[in-house]
């Protein structure tokens, strides 16, 4: 659970006890990163949360997990605030060095704070958006639901966490909008972006999948369901004499969104190999078995 800092104590006291706790469980503190690996992400954000983000009052942008280098925190940063010029962006790092090298390199741009899943937050920074890419890949999958549960403590309600993972480049990846709600945190969507550098399959998503649901998507589950369907549309797609993995995909799209209630088909995220998957009742999630814990 998330302490919450008292309104005596500064972010920072707070943090450096939080951070030292979460460095000695952090599994790993490397990790590779690189300049754009998130601008897909990115680009859904603006599309999709824009209002969020624009909105007016105060507002923080939290990025765990910012790596060796903080190309990625800054990136997002500059893009976030060309809708929003107030917003205020904090990058938490777990690990001393790397948070000296994003301090170094980040200036006065992005407060870069040690920390962990517990945010470094004052009681006065009311999170929006907290992002933690490729960072509970690392992790145990049991430990990702408490993860989720501190991530999203700091958000005001409507907030939204983005936890999932990428591939290297970042032309490949999958991660979960969890929406911060009055009554808790709701498992909204999936989302599944890709720039078609490795061309289209849906199973190339199955190894970018959030900790939680990596092991989930074989035999009998509600997310190996819904990959089977993704792969009956694509096969169905393939039939015909498209080969351009864009088309390929938007036509899975259109298929899969016949018999998967919640694809999301609006053209300017398909066209840019984005699908969304809004499940009714909120992304499967099933308990980990006894043997797994
Ligand atoms: C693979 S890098 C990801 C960098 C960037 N987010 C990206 O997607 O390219 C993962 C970073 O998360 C940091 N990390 C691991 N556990 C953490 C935690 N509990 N809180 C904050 N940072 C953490 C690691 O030290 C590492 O620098």
């Amino acid at each position: 659970m998330r302490s919450t800092p008292s309104s005596t104590r500064s972010a920072n006291t707070v943090s450096s006890t939080n951070a030292e706790r979460a460095a000695r469980s952090s599994p790993r503190t490397h990790g590779y990163t690189r300049p754009g690996r998130l601008a897909l992400l990115d680009a859904v954000l603006l599309h999709c949360e824009c209002t969020l983000i624009a909105q007016a009052g105060p507002a923080v942008f939290v990025d765990v997990g910012v790596g060796e280098w903080p190309w990625t925190t800054l990136e997002t940063a500059e893009r976030l605030r060309s809708v929003n010029p107030a917003l205020h962006v904090v990058g938490v790092e777990v690990d001393p060095d790397r948070l000296r090298h994003a301090k170094r390199l980040g200036g006065t741009r992005v407060d870069f704070r040690l920390g962990g899943f517990e945010l470094p937050l004052g009681a006065h920074e009311p999170a929006r958006l907290v992002r933690a890419m490729n960072v509970l890949r690392e992790y145990d999958e049991a430990r990702a639901a408490l993860a989720h549960q501190q991530l999203t403590a700091a958000l005001v309600p409507g907030g939204l966490l983005v936890e999932g993972s990428s591939s290297r480049a970042g032309g490949v990846a999958c991660a979960h909008l969890i929406r911060k709600r009055e009554r808790g945190a709701e498992r909204e969507a999936l989302v599944f972006v890709t720039d078609f550098s490795q061309g289209f399959s849906p199973w190339l998503f199955r190894d970018r999948l959030p900790r939680d649901l990596r092991r989930r998507s074989r035999g009998g589950s509600a997310l190996h369901a819904f990959f089977y369907a993704w792969d009956e549309a694509f096969r169905a797609a393939r039939s015909t004499s498209l080969r351009e993995p864009s088309a390929l995909f938007a036509l899975t799209a259109l298929a899969l969104a016949r018999r998967t209630p919640g694809i999301v088909l609006d053209p300017q995220l398909v066209e840019r190999g984005v699908l969304l998957w809004r499940p009714p009742g909120g992304v499967p999630s099933a308990p980990v078995p006894a043997h797994e814990r």
